[in-house]
């Protein structure tokens, strides 16, 4: 049996809302042979603007739709912000939160991705908790420390609010990784995994935590990618715009022996 697998395609802001549009319109029915004849769910996660139109153009029960990140706030006083209940009301099923760009350009800490992850969990959406290490702290050998650190607030808010979301995903993405056309040794995304699913048994024990990898994942890196033992998925950013190389990506993972 071949493992089911969550693919995000992380759009960033790549396109504009009408660039969006037309090329799913155009190559609609590329996108959804990626995964149309595989066990794997595609999160698709574009602009915000365009995810209502892509939600009718796009209806394909693998096929599913995130936001890319939302408020840590509850409706309210809070211009410029978009809130978890209008994700959902859009069709939002995922949201990424954490990513390193957020972190980077819009200074969002752990505390407030633990609170976004919150508001998500209250409308019913899964966060997609993007932690990873800087090449420094690479360097210095601290990732374990600096990915279990990055996940422990969202873990204590939950126990806290005894808010309990059976489904939890965790994307490791070191920061050196994503869009650098480098990968980290299998052994070490291994390591990092186990270290942020451990920590999580230890907090949560009665949650179940699915973890992705993300950085640089394209139809050449999978090749190596593949053989990572107990991952749920990927996280894709520029090769998850061009429908023949996302095709490419997931083919690996229709290959028999995968996952069982
Ligand atoms: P990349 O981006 O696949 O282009 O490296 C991944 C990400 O930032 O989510």
């Amino acid at each position: 049996m071949t493992k089911s697998l969550l693919i995000i395609a992380n759009w960033k802001m790549y396109l504009s809302y009408q660039q969006t549009i037309t090329l799913c319109t155009q190559q609609k029915e590329d996108l959804i042979s990626c995964v149309a004849t595989t066990p794997h769910k595609l999160i698709v996660c574009p602009i915000l603007p365009a995810i209502n139109e892509l939600t009718t153009l796009i209806s394909h029960s693998q096929i599913n739709f995130g936001a890319q990140t939302c408020s840590p706030h509850k409706l309210g006083a809070y211009t410029g912000e978009i809130d978890a209940q209008s994700l959902s009301e859009l069709g939002c099923t995922y949201c990424i939160i954490g990513h390193s760009e957020r972190r980077h350009y819009h200074h969002e800490t752990n505390d407030i991705v633990a609170q976004q992850a919150m508001r998500l969990i209250e409308q019913g959406i899964t966060p997609i908790f993007c932690v990873g290490e800087t090449l420094d702290e690479k360097k210095l050998n601290q990732t374990l420390q600096v990915v279990q650190h990055q996940v422990e607030p969202m873990f204590q808010a939950i126990k806290q609010a005894q808010k309990i979301s059976s489904r939890l995903t965790i994307a490791y993405e070191p920061i050196w990784a994503i869009g650098s056309n480098q990968i980290p040794e299998i052994k070490d995304i291994e390591t990092a995994v186990a270290a942020i699913k451990s920590l999580g048994q230890e907090i949560l024990p009665e949650i179940d935590i699915s973890c992705l990898y993300g950085g640089s994942v394209d139809e050449n890196s999978i090749k190596t990618l593949k053989s990572l033992k107990y991952l749920d998925g990927f996280l894709i950013g520029r090769a998850s715009l061009d429908f023949q190389r996302l095709q490419k990506i997931v083919s690996w993972f229709k290959q028999p022996g995968h996952g069982e």
